[in-house]
């Protein structure tokens, strides 16, 4: 049987103590007899990573915790910045050219292999994140997000059968060993992705907000 990756992208949301509410009524049973079958991502704001990873250590919970985003530089004088080197310290995976980036921040193709380049040098597994089926993938990419914009956010998500057809064109096609779908997954049509064949998992924004909802998310995938 194939092994799932969950991924919630917190976003620009969450308050400490409102990150410990979530993970106090974070219905842990739920989803228990999933974890030998699912690797399940948090990927918090820069300011909850040291203490998301305090707290899952402390707590033994089955999570892997990810930036949403790394610097295009290494550690130095970058103000405002966080290179990947010091991010290790906190993270396993990195969310990379997510398209609110691409589109609010105008990261391009360069800047987003620069930061896959320095990611990969810390030893961080890269989520990148694609569009379609045409945007490039920087070298050294295994994890692949399709997200199509129009899904983002909307409650819109795309067919199954065109994300399966989008994942099994950059399998087929790529060095990608691994495609997620994001844009709009539920508790109610994760299996609907999670079923077909090229893709391994989803990356969940809104509904991972909720940790009743993403605890039936990771359950139902
Ligand atoms: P959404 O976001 O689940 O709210 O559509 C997904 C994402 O942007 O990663």
């Amino acid at each position: 049987m194939k092994k799932l990756t969950i991924v919630a992208n917190w976003k620009s949301n969450m308050t400490s103590g409102e990150a410990i509410q979530w993970l106090q009524e974070f219905p842990i049973s739920q989803i228990q007899s999933h974890t030998s079958s699912k690797e399940i991502v948090i990927c918090p704001p820069f300011t909850l990573l040291n203490q998301l990873k305090w707290y899952v250590t402390e707590k033994k919970l089955p999570f892997q915790i990810g930036s949403q985003d790394v610097s295009p530089f290494p550690r130095g004088a970058y103000t405002g910045e966080v290179a990947a080197d010091l991010l290790k310290e906190f993270v396993t995976y990195s969310i990379i050219g997510h398209s609110e980036r691409r589109k609010y921040f105008h990261e391009d193709g360069q800047m987003l292999a620069n930061k896959v380049d320095l990611a990969h040098s810390s030893d961080l597994t890269v989520i990148f994140c694609v569009q379609g089926a045409n945007t490039s993938i920087p070298k050294g990419v295994r994890v692949v997000a399709y997200e199509p914009v129009f899904a983002i956010g909307t409650g819109e998500p795309d067919s199954p059968e065109n994300a399966e057809s989008v994942a099994r064109s950059i399998s087929d096609n790529t060095q990608v060993e691994m495609v997620l779908y994001g844009g709009s997954v539920t508790e109610k049509n994760v299996s609907s992705f999670t079923k077909m064949e090229h893709i391994r998992g989803v990356l969940v924004g809104t509904a991972s907000l909720n940790p009743s909802s993403f605890a039936q998310i990771i359950a139902n995938a």
